[in-house]
């Protein structure tokens, strides 16, 4: 793992900018792997304010909320229209339907998306108990794309963004652990204090389906973006 410690998310969004520069001038990057929630917003803003061309490129996003329609300003595909998408039009974009009839056979037409437009280059971000994508902690090394019950600290997290806990989906659709570590190139970031136990456990810790982030230590191309209140607790 390669870690980059900065001061804070402006300039993590500058360095991970940097990044997925690099990918797009030497025309590796095929399909773009995407993340929402607060911490890739700063990456997406100087995506847009930059001169990169994505009009040639995929992206397919990591998870949607179930229930939420693709026009809820909550939902994941809204975010990732105002944050990006309406700025920069990429060939095609792909999230799952978190209003489908048959979530079964969703999970399956989205592991088919995958598996057409393998990810070169995948943004997470990483959940305080170690979540990457939504799988929570226990989930499978060997996970495909799967309806998942968000934990407790999850929705508590994500509540910031809804009116009230209630009206937070309890279950959503997430890429699988094995889909993300597919991708060519990982690029994780985090930022703040309540990312530093996730971020110790993740680059330190036993590589266990506790800490789903965990398993970033067996993939061979992984750089962390971290600033330096989640890189607190680090002690090497
Ligand atoms: C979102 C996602 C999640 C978030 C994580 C951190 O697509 O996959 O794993 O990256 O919950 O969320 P923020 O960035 O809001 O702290």
């Amino acid at each position: 793992m390669k870690i980059i410690i900065v001061k804070d998310q402006n300039v993590g969004g500058k360095e991970a900018f940097k990044l997925v520069e690099q990918e797009v001038d030497v025309g590796k990057l095929k399909t773009f792997g995407l993340a929402t929630g607060s911490t890739p917003v700063t990456l997406y803003q100087e995506l847009v304010n930059s001169s990169l061309d994505f009009s040639q490129i995929n992206s397919v996003n990591l998870d949607e909320y179930i229930g939420l329609s693709a026009e809820h300003p909550q939902s994941y595909h809204h975010f990732m229209k105002e944050h990006l998408f309406e700025a920069k039009p990429f060939k095609q974009n792909f999230l799952p339907n978190g209003l489908a009839k048959d979530l079964e056979e969703e999970c399956s037409r989205y592991d088919k998306i995958i598996q057409d437009h393998p990810i070169d280059f995948q943004i997470l971000g990483i959940g305080e108990n170690g979540h990457i994508g939504f799988n929570e902690p226990g989930a499978s090394f060997e996970g495909k794309t799967a309806v998942v019950d968000l934990t407790d600290s999850t929705i508590q997290a994500n509540s910031r963004n809804f009116e009230k806990i209630e009206d937070v989906p309890t279950q959503a659709i997430s890429m699988g652990i094995k889909s993300i570590m597919a991708s060519k190139k990982i690029i994780l970031l985090a930022y703040g204090q309540k990312k530093a136990q996730a971020i110790l456990e993740t680059v330190e810790g036993e590589v266990t389906e506790e800490v789903p982030a965990s398993i970033l230590q067996t993939h061979s191309d992984v750089t962390l973006v971290i600033d330096e209140a989640a890189a607190s607790l680090l002690t090497k």
